[in-house]
C-alpha cells in the first residue's frame, strides 16, 4: 500500500466499508418504496465516472491544513439547496462570479490566499424536521431535495424516486464541467471595472472605503498580469472546490471508490463533504460513513453541542489529529454565540486538536416572519460573524473561514444590508424553496465587512 508523502496518513479503518453505515441508525433518509428499483440505481451509480479526483481531494486537504495554520482563509458558499431546474448557465456563472469577487476582496484585504469551496455540484439533499407533511387531512412524505423527490404536494411527486440519484449525479457533473471550463477559460477577467456591479455601494455608509478597495484590487490585478504577462484566470489550475452535505448515504456509498496508487477510500462525488447538525450523532450512520473516507470532512456544530460530546466525535473522525482533516463549522446564532462557542473552543484547544474553525453565520439566524416568510437579518449575520472573530481572538484560537448561503442573483430573501431590504421587499424576488440566501450585493458587502473586521490593520489604498 503506497502512502502519500505530503499528507500524513490516516489509519485504514479495518472495521469500516462504504456500506458499514447501514448497521447504524440512519436519520434523515428517505423510505424508498421499491428495494429492487433502488438497488438498480445504486448499481448504475457505482459504474458512473467520479466527479472529482483523489489528487484534487488530497490537494484540498493540504490547503485546509494551511487554513488551520493561518496561512490561508476558507470561503465556502453557495445555495442552501441546488435544484435540478437551476442547473443553468446564468445561475452557475453568477454564483461563481460572486464567489470569485468575494475571494478577491478577502485575499486583498486579509493579505492571505483564499481557498474557494462551493456549496454546489451535489448539494441536492436536505434534512427536514419531520418525515411527513399533512395538508387538508392528506399525509405525504416530506420533500427531501431534488435528489430524492419533488416539492409538489402530490403522491407521485413526493414518492422517493431512485432514478433521481442518477439525475443528481448528471446535474452535478454538468455543473462541475461548466465551472471547470469557466475557470480554465479565464472567466475570472476581474480587472474590468464594469465586471463589478457596485451600484449598491452608494447606499452604504462605507461607500468611500469600498470604492477604494475595489480600485486597489483592480490596480493589483493589472500589476500582477503585467508581471506575469498573462491573464489572472490562468494563474491556478484547480481553483475551485466543491462541497455538499453528505446526507443521503445511498448516494455517497456508490460514489465511494478506491483508486490506483492510493490507499484507502475516497468519496469521489465531491471534494469536501460535511456532516449536518442533525446527523452528527457519535454512533449514527453519518459519522460512521465519514470516518472511513480520506476526504477532508466538515462538521456543523450547533448551540446544543456539549464539549465532551464534540471531543468524542473528533476522536472518531480524526483519530490521528491531522491538520486539514476536520473543519468544525459553528452555527450558533447571533444571540447564542457568545455563550455557546467559548466552552467548545477551550475544550478543543485543551485537547490539542488541530481543526479548522469556520463560522456559518446563517443557520443560527433563520427566523419566520408573521407572514410565514423565512428570512435572515443581515445585521444578525454580521453580528454573529464579528462576534466569532472576537471570541476566537479571546480564546487564542483562529477563525479560519466562513460558510455562507448565497447566490449571484439579486434575490430578496435576507433583510437589511446596504440597501436595507425590508419585509415588504422580500416578496419581490424571493426564490429559495429552502433557506434565505444573501444576494449578490449582500455577499460582497459581507466580504468587505470581514476584511474590515479581521484585516483592519491592512491599508486599502
Ligand atoms: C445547511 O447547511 O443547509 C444546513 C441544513 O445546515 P445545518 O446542518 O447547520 O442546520
Ligand atoms: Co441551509
Amino acid at each position: 500500500m503506497k502512502r502519500d508523502a505530503t499528507i500524513a496518513p490516516v489509519r485504514m479503518a479495518e472495521d469500516w466499508s462504504p456500506s458499514s453505515w447501514r448497521a447504524r441508525p440512519a436519520v434523515q433518509q428517505p423510505n424508498y418504496p421499491d428495494a429492487a428499483e433502488l438497488d438498480d440505481a445504486l448499481r448504475q451509480l457505482g459504474e458512473l465516472p467520479p466527479l472529482v479526483t483523489s489528487w484534487e481531494i488530497l490537494a484540498l486537504r493540504g490547503l485546509l491544513a494551511d487554513v488551520a495554520e493561518g496561512r490561508r482563509f476558507l470561503l465556502q458558499g453557495g445555495d442552501c439547496a441546488e435544484s435540478f431546474d437551476d442547473c443553468t448557465s446564468p445561475l452557475i456563472s453568477n454564483r461563481l462570479k460572486v464567489m470569485l469577487q468575494m475571494s478577491l476582496v478577502l485575499t486583498h484585504g486579509l493579505q492571505l490566499p483564499v481557498v474557494r469551496v462551493g456549496r454546489f455540484a451535489g448539494q441536492y439533499a436536505k434534512p427536514r424536521s419531520a418525515d411527513t407533511e399533512t395538508r387538508d387531512g392528506v399525509t405525504l412524505p416530506c420533500y427531501r431535495g431534488d435528489i430524492v423527490n419533488a416539492p409538489a404536494f402530490t403522491e407521485q411527486a413526493r414518492r422517493p424516486d431512485p432514478k433521481r440519484l442518477i439525475k443528481g449525479h448528471a446535474r452535478s457533473a454538468m455543473t462541475m464541467n461548466f465551472v471547470r471550463a469557466l475557470i480554465d477559460g479565464g472567466f475570472a477577467d476581474l480587472h474590468h471595472p464594469e465586471y463589478w456591479d457596485l451600484a449598491w455601494v452608494e447606499h452604504s455608509p462605507l461607500q468611500l472605503e469600498y470604492r477604494r478597495r475595489v480600485e486597489a484590487i483592480g490596480d493589483s490585478l493589472r500589476f500582477m498580469e503585467t508581471l506575469a504577462g498573462r491573464p489572472v484566470g490562468e494563474f491556478q489550475r484547480v481553483d475551485f472546490h466543491t462541497s455538499h452535505e453528505a446526507l443521503l448515504l445511498h448516494y455517497e456509498e456508490p460514489m465511494t471508490r478506491q483508486v490506483p496508487r492510493q490507499w484507502g477510500w475516497f468519496n469521489m462525488s465531491t471534494h469536501f463533504p460535511w456532516i449536518g447538525v442533525r446527523t452528527a450523532e457519535l454512533d449514527g450512520a453519518h459519522v460512521e460513513y465519514c470516518r472511513g473516507i480520506r476526504n477532508p470532512i466538515g462538521m456543523k456544530v450547533g448551540p446544543s453541542t456539549k464539549p465532551d460530546q464534540l471531543l468524542r466525535v473528533i476522536d472518531v473522525l480524526d483519530p490521528d489529529n491531522e491538520p486539514g482533516r476536520l473543519t468544525l463549522i459553528h452555527r450558533m446564532g447571533a444571540k447564542h454565540v457568545a455563550d455557546a462557542l467559548p466552552p467548545l473552543l477551550a475544550a478543543v484547544k485543551a485537547a490539542g486538536r488541530k481543526v479548522v474553525w469556520c463560522s456559518d453565520p446563517m443557520h443560527g439566524n433563520t427566523e419566520a416572519l408573521g407572514s410565514g416568510i423565512k428570512t435572515r437579518r443581515f445585521e444578525n449575520i454580521r453580528s454573529e460573524l464579528e462576534q466569532a472573530f472576537d471570541i476566537h481572538a479571546a480564546a487564542g484560537t483562529r477563525l479560519g473561514g466562513v460558510h455562507l448561503e448565497l447566490t449571484g442573483e439579486n434575490v430578496t430573501e435576507c433583510m437589511g444590508g446596504a440597501r436595507d431590504l425590508t419585509e415588504s421587499d422580500l416578496t419581490r424576488a424571493y426564490r429559495s424553496s429552502v433557506d434565505p440566501r444573501l444576494n449578490y450585493e449582500q455577499s460582497l458587502e459581507l466580504a468587505m465587512l470581514i476584511v474590515r473586521k479581521r484585516g483592519a490593520a491592512t491599508p486599502i489604498a
